[in-house]
């Protein structure tokens, strides 16, 4: 049987520049130290992640055109797109894997236009509030999924 384990770490606009964000939303995490973290909890789960960040949306639609047969499974954090960026829904549609909707900060909590998501309900779990550690929550459902 093929092991599926392949899940695809993608981030969105402004991702890049977690370190320099709102210290009382974010605190002091760096997108580098947070892919040490997101490797870390894929290493317990016997999973294999691959990261992708970008700041323009074409590119985030046109890498999941790119997944077939490259992933398993996505964990997603789109960042201010999530409230607004319909293209990106579309296209995540179209990719069509098991993808859980992470979130660092508290979404549901902050302004009224962050508690929308586009790309909710085609996610099998969406995660928020809980930082770093709320990747290894997405993991872990994406292994239950794969398995
Ligand atoms: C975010 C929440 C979004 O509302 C915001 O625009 C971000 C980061 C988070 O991880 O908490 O850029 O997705």
């Amino acid at each position: 049987m093929n092991v599926r384990n392949r899940v695809e770490v993608m981030h969105g606009v402004n991702l890049d520049q977690l370190g320099r964000r709102p210290a009382a939303v974010y605190g002091d995490l760096t997108y580098a130290r947070l892919q040490q973290q997101v490797e870390g909890y894929a290493r317990d789960l016997g999973l294999q992640v691959r990261f992708f960040q970008t700041n323009a949306e074409s590119e985030f639609v046109e890498h999941l055109h790119r997944l077939d047969g490259l992933s398993d499974a996505i964990v997603m954090n789109p960042g201010a797109w999530t409230h607004y960026a319909w293209a990106i829904r579309d296209a995540l549609e179209i990719a069509a894997l098991p993808t859980v909707e992470v979130h660092l900060s508290a979404v549901d909590q902050r302004e009224a236009w962050r508690r929308v998501s586009v790309v909710r309900d085609l996610c099998v779990a969406s995660v928020s509030g809980q930082g770093a550690e709320g990747y290894r929550v997405a993991l872990s459902r994406l292994k239950e999924e794969l398995t």
